[in-house]
């Protein structure tokens, strides 16, 4: 089968550049204090970068999610089934797939993400290690509305959402965003997510602000990107990058901070930034159990199976999209 159709659902301008991209980032500049979606990290660059992390010593979430899709695949089997096609939210360079692939038999498989060079190169990869199966990638940015191919309107759905990336959202996004999914993938279907824990906090810090200064850069190169892209003349130089937790929200945030006071410009416009003044670019969110179960109900879905990693603490989820029915 391999892959069948390529499917591409992003609003780009004339030069190329997403739309969303740039009513975000002067959306986002325009605020106070600044902020740009971290959705937006993920061009080739920052994706390239993004696989670097994951491979960071320091940055446990993706070695604890593939010891636990490696250690229960039996169980995450049987609990699933064989048969169903895979939707995966963000599959980037779908590291984690084939594992689940193995593990459950798909009928095919759906890997949904904005950067679509990254997307095509995945899905071909996959298609080679996995002749027998269908993969109909889609580009586009899971956080909004995505049309599903029409061939797996019959099938069975399982979403697929690791590496905490539910965690990048803040709760009221991530409702919309499971209930979104919820509608979308329909009455029956489940959703195997990855959730990161609540933990020691220099831990925590350290995973998101390593040594070797690979987070640094991919943060600061969200403004080599608008510069790239926007006609930027953000003096990138001008800029640090900082991780801390946020105990209140639950959350490691990552700030670029300007070093001095500036003047820069995107597009033409200008935006002016005091020393010390940050652009939050990204909260990454840890949930205990009970808030994990709770943003799942609340987005439409019943957690029916927990895989814990205790050390670092990391856990996979099973969720079933289950009818609504009235209660006291
Ligand atoms: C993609 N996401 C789950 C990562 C995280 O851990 O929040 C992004 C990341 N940011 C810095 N390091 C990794």
């Amino acid at each position: 089968m391999g892959v069948v159709r390529h499917l591409r659902q992003v609003d780009a301008d004339a030069t190329g550049v997403d739309i969303a991209f740039r009513a975000d980032v002067h959306a986002g500049l325009s605020q106070r204090p600044k902020a740009v979606p971290a959705r937006w990290f993920y061009d080739a660059t920052g994706s390239a970068l993004f696989e670097d992390i994951t491979a960071l010593p320091e940055y446990y979430p993706t070695r604890s999610e593939t010891d636990l899709l490696t250690r229960h695949a039996a169980e995450i089997a049987a609990a699933i089934g064989p048969g169903r096609a895979v939707v995966e939210l963000g599959s980037g360079s779908s590291t984690k797939t084939p594992l689940l692939i193995e593990a459950i038999d798909p009928a095919a498989y759906v890997p949904v993400d904005i950067s679509g060079d990254f997307l095509r190169d995945s899905a071909e990869a996959l298609a080679t290690q996995f002749p027998g199966l269908a993969i109909y990638p889609v580009e586009a940015d899971f956080t909004q509305r995505v049309d599903l191919p029409r061939e797996i309107c019959p099938l069975p759905k399982l979403g697929f959402f690791p590496g905490s990336t539910i965690g990048n959202m803040v709760a009221r996004t991530a409702i919309d965003l499971l209930r979104g999914w919820r509608a979308t993938l329909g009455d029956g279907s489940l959703m195997l997510i990855g959730v990161d824990r609540i933990k020691d906090i220099a831990i925590l810090e350290r995973a998101y602000d390593d040594p070797a200064g690979v987070t640094a850069a991919f943060n600061l190169n969200l403004l080599e990107r608008i510069n790239r892209e926007l006609g930027g003349t953000i003096p990138v130089e001008n800029f640090s990058h900082r991780a801390i937790w946020n105990d209140v929200h639950a959350r490691i945030e990552m700030h670029l901070v300007a070093a001095c006071d500036m003047d820069f410009t995107v597009d033409g416009r200008t935006y002016s930034m005091a020393k010390g003044e940050t652009i939050h670019s990204e909260n990454s969110h840890k949930y205990g159990p009970r808030d994990a179960n709770l943003l799942l109900r609340a987005g439409g879905w019943t957690p029916v199976a927990t895989w814990d990693d205790a050390d670092p603490a990391f856990a996979l989820i099973l969720a079933e999209a289950t009818e609504f029915r009235s209660a006291p």
